[in-house]
């Protein structure tokens, strides 16, 4: 696991946009095949997003060949609902990108046969060739996607029930009200994150430094759901001061020292 630490969450944000329009520059050179691309929800991204919009604009990358996956979706929340996360995502990424519509695949949390849906999830990803790189933020508990505590590390997509901390975190976007967040979501399991050839994850400010000091320096566990991170050959934790402040002074100097010691 490597982990990049930034002064700020800006910063993290642009290492983590520029990371990702590289990898999509990069197999363009080299293949025909489309990037295959996990995307998350959450305030965490919306800057990395506006980076790579910014990025888009400029010319410096395209989404043309970009296919795109959701990590999650409420269940029973209306599509066009200001919170649901497909809204989120034309708000803050698809509508500004050069995404293709056929390109973009997000959850159907009011698909009438939830189960199907979530089956049909995991086909169309194997027929899109994999992910390339899977984008993902960390909840305050450690979740993963919605794997909250105690989901199976070797989960795939399907149906899941919030834990109450979860919906009283998410209640700031639902006026407040922890019984107005839905009670259940579709989400990507975390194996489906972890078959992905490459992970990063964003985590910034002190409300996630007990997540990524569980997931960095305990032991690979339920949980803690991005503790399964541990288990994969290319995953990036892309943090700030605030967040990393809660892990040993030593593995702090050596992510440090690791990162030093690759750019000289
Ligand atoms: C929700 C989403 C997660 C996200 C988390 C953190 O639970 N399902 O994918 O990582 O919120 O959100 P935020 O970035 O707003 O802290």
């Amino acid at each position: 696991m490597k982990v990049i630490i930034r002064d700020n969450a800006k910063q993290g944000s642009l290492w983590a946009a520029h990371y990702i329009a590289a990898k999509i520059n990069e197999k363009a050179k080299v293949s025909d095949k489309p990037f295959v691309l996990g995307l998350c929800t959450g305030s965490t991204p919306i800057d990395t997003y506006a980076e790579l919009i910014r990025m888009v604009k400029a010319g410096e990358v395209s989404f043309k060949n970009v296919v795109s996956f959701n990590m999650d979706e409420y269940v029973g929340l209306p599509v066009d609902h200001p919170e649901s996360y497909h809204s989120f995502m034309h708000r803050y990424l698809f509508d500004q990108i050069d995404e293709p519509a056929e390109n973009i695949h997000i959850l159907d949390g009011n698909a009438p046969d939830t189960e199907a849906e979530c089956a049909a999830y995991e086909e169309a990803i194997v027929k899109a060739g994999g992910f390339d790189l899977f984008l993902g933020g960390v909840g305050e508990d450690g979740h993963i996607a919605f794997n909250e505590p105690f989901s199976s590390l070797s989960s795939r997509t399907r149906v899941v029930t919030l834990t109450q901390d979860t919906r009283e975190v998410n209640a700031r976007f639902f006026g407040g009200d922890p019984e107005a967040v839905p009670a259940q979501a579709l989400t990507v399991g975390v194996a489906t994150v972890l078959s992905s050839k490459e992970v990063v994850i964003l985590a910034f400010g002190s409300k996630k430094a007990r997540a990524l000091k569980d997931a960095i320096e305990g032991p690979m566990s339920h949980y803690c759901t991005l503790s399964g991170l541990q288990n994969h050959p290319a995953g990036t934790i892309v943090c700030d001061e605030a967040s990393i402040g809660e892990v040993k002074v030593n593995s702090y100097r050596y992510f440090k020292a690791v990162e030093a010691a690759e750019n000289r």
